[in-house]
């Protein structure tokens, strides 16, 4: 659209355009009429503020028009960033126009009832501002980080913006649909115009393999997958990895920690495993004619080598941090059997992060109350990144996620398998 004047500015989880963004003139990138006319305000200002960010993504990565996408997933963290841009979609009166789902903030209300920390994050509190944004703007607070299992699955083909580390792997790869590796505002923003420019991998020719990654390993559990996942992304950093030489189609689990490590320590927004992800059977589909730019091999000596560089703590543990990303309902169908009949520790604690739907769901199938009964707690809605845990700054901690691990609010940390962290936990003897 010749002559169009937008901002130019940052993409980050902490947008700041309207402070510091330059304007210049836009040619490549054509708008329907309609979409001008939400550009120029007459849909409202926070229709208006949400197309701006779009056009400016659109002409950075040189698209040519905007495309509809029919769901979104915001990443939204509660924190400065994340209000900033969220209070002024919602104060200039912008609505989703799409299902648009959200990332875990807070169950306010359990932290206020079991840690006590009512006075600190009252309705003033950036958090719970953010929360009500959210909600005023028609987001559903799904408050999970893995919505693609049952608050917003996407389906193979569907145009999509979703944020969210393990969510666009896992979208792209798992499912086949197609995102961009969003942040929390351009994803919030497709969810209010239920449009997103057309580029990157919402194009065929850019889903092509360009790594070669032989996998030697025995990936035996969710861990090794976790490990896996860690060791790419560092390798990798940016593209997209082809995975061969793993002979058993992963569980979901297993991709969740692959997909979440993955796009951690790199930006890997999809990765084909040939004849299980959905877009390759074979390597040769895979690269779709592309040469890969490197070959990586991944023997058990690398994902031992990554477990060591993990650890930061030994010996006793004084708490238990688990589900990041959320627990889904089959790894707390394994965790029940773990704790049954045993008991966590008196000078121990044991937290578990869940979505509210997958807890529904596990307390149908009476998993709750026997975790529960061990002294453990399983959390809704909140996540390992968020103020709640601020208490347990001074405790050594242990967990099965290195991506918690990374975002620890504790101290010191031992990182290993699900049973590792539940035998640190429960009395001796049990
Ligand atoms: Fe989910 Fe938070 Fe971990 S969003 S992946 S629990 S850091």
């Amino acid at each position: 659209m010749p002559g169009l004047k937008v901002p130019l500015c940052c993409t980050d989880g902490n947008y700041n355009y309207l402070s510091h963004c330059s304007i210049r003139n836009v040619d490549s990138l054509q708008l329907t009429n309609e979409e001008e006319r939400v550009l120029k305000g007459e849909y409202g200002q926070g229709a208006q503020k949400a197309m701006e960010l779009l056009v400016a993504i659109g002409e950075g990565f040189d698209a040519e028009k905007m495309i509809p996408v029919t769901r979104a997933h915001a990443a939204c963290s509660g924190q400065e960033g994340d209000l900033y841009f969220v209070e002024i979609l919602a104060k200039g009166g912008a609505l989703c126009k799409i299902p648009t789902t959200t990332n875990p903030i807070a169950d306010f209300e359990y932290f206020q009832q079991v840690l006590n920390i009512a006075d600190e994050h009252n309705e003033a509190s950036v958090a719970w501002k953010t929360k009500n944004y959210y909600k005023q703007i028609g987001a559903i607070m799904s408050q999970t980080c893995i919505p693609y299992l049952a608050e917003n699955i996407p389906k193979y083909g569907e145009h999509v913006a979703f944020s969210e580390s393990s969510a666009t792997p896992y979208v792209n790869s798992v499912i086949g649909a197609l995102t961009n590796r969003e942040s929390i505002q351009t994803a919030l923003a497709a969810g209010v115009i239920g449009e997103t420019p057309e580029y990157g991998l919402h194009l065929k020719e850019n889903r092509k393999g360009t790594v070669l990654v032989k996998v030697e390993a025995d990936l035996r559990d969710g861990y090794a997958y976790s490990l896996l996942g860690q060791y790419i992304g560092k390798k990798v950093v940016s593209g997209i990895p082809v995975l061969v030489g793993i002979r058993k189609r992963p569980t979901i689990d297993q991709y969740i920690n692959l997909c979440a490590m993955m796009n951690v320590t790199g930006a890997i927004p999809m990765f084909h495993i040939p004849g299980f992800t959905v877009e390759a059977k074979t390597e040769e589909e895979s690269f779709a004619g592309n040469i890969p730019k490197d070959i990586i091999t991944v023997t058990d000596d690398e994902l031992r080598q990554t477990h060591e560089e993990l650890q930061t703590a030994t010996g006793a543990i004084d708490v238990v941090i688990l589900g990041c990303p959320h627990y889904n309902l089959d790894q707390l169908a394994e965790l029940t059997k773990l704790l049954r009949g045993k008991n966590i520790r008196r000078d121990a604690s044991f937290w578990v992060n869940t979505s509210a739907t997958t807890k529904r769901l596990a307390e149908r199938a009476g998993y709750i109350e026997l975790i529960e009964e061990s002294g453990a707690h399983i959390v809704t809605d909140t996540c390992i990144d968020m103020f709640c845990w601020n208490n347990l700054r001074e405790k050594t901690g242990m967990t099965d996620s290195p991506k918690c691990a990374y975002y620890r609010r504790f101290g010191p940390v031992r990182v290993g398998t699900l049973q590792e962290c539940v035998a640190a936990s429960v009395e001796r003897g049990e």
